[in-house]
């Protein structure tokens, strides 16, 4: 693991940022993992904003799969996952909608969701680069403390701790849903390159278990420690307890 402390969440974006886009110029038809959570806004921001400048890759072949969606949002919720990586990201590179992938929340298809992102994801050829975030109690994507190491694309019940931190996205903390389809962390050490992005002082505790902690399902993140290439970059305030 390749952890990269850096001053600031500025400096955080940029670097993820660089790191995307060289990956899309070497691999024009490359497929991206993307995040939701606030973490990775001011990346997608700073590749919007090259793009719009003439500066980034065209993204025209790419592939994006997003690692989670909460359940029971009427279709098109502003804070649903596919509307947001349509809105902050994918939209504005001009990725068009049927290359964007992610998890069915439709109640006829929840029963089969999971199995059928998996084979999605599979007949992509797997994820080249996932963008990751870490939840404050140590969550990646959806997986709440107490997922097990190997599970893969399922529902899952949120922690309350998890729906109080989303709660800003929404009027309430009533109204953040309490079901969510997640990929498994089983599916996330499926990508050959994971990227976790890690801001701020909230996610110092969290990243210090996930990176030098025991691996432990108390820490879902910690199971990046077994993946051969990870990436972690830090601002200065989330890398305080490293
Ligand atoms: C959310 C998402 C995760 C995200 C995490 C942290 O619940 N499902 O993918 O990494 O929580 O969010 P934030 O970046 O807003 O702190």
């Amino acid at each position: 693991m390749e952890v990269v402390p850096l001053a600031t969440a500025d400096d955080v974006a940029a670097l993820a940022a660089d790191t995307i886009e060289a990956l899309v110029r070497q691999r024009p038809g490359a497929v991206l993992g993307l995040a939701t959570g606030s973490t990775p806004l001011p990346t997608y921001e700073e590749l919007v904003r090259r793009h719009r400048s003439g500066t980034g890759p065209s993204y025209d072949e790419v592939r994006c799969f997003t690692l989670d969606e909460y359940v029971g949002l009427p279709p098109g919720h502003p804070e649903s996952y596919r509307a947001t990586i349509a809105r902050e990201l994918t939209d504005p590179l001009g990725i068009a909608p049927e290359r964007v992938h992610g998890p069915d929340p439709s109640p006829d298809g929840l029963p089969t969701a999971g199995a059928r992102y998996e084979e999605e994801l599979a007949a992509a050829g797997g994820v080249d680069l996932q963008v990751l975030g870490i939840g404050s109690d140590g969550h990646l994507a959806f997986n709440e403390p107490g997922s097990s190491l190997g599970s893969l694309t399922r529902i899952k019940t949120l922690t309350e701790e998890t729906r109080r931190d989303n709660a800003r996205f929404f009027g309430s903390v009533d109204e953040v849903p309490r079901h969510v389809l997640t990929q498994g962390l089983g599916t996330i050490l499926r990508a050959r390159h994971l990227l976790l992005l890690a801001t701020g002082a909230g996610k110092a505790a969290a990243l210090a278990a996930a990176v030098e902690g025991p691996l432990t399902a108390q820490c879902p993140a910690s199971v990046l420690q077994l993946h051969p290439h990870v990436t972690v970059l830090a601002d200065d305030a989330a890398a305080a307890g490293l």
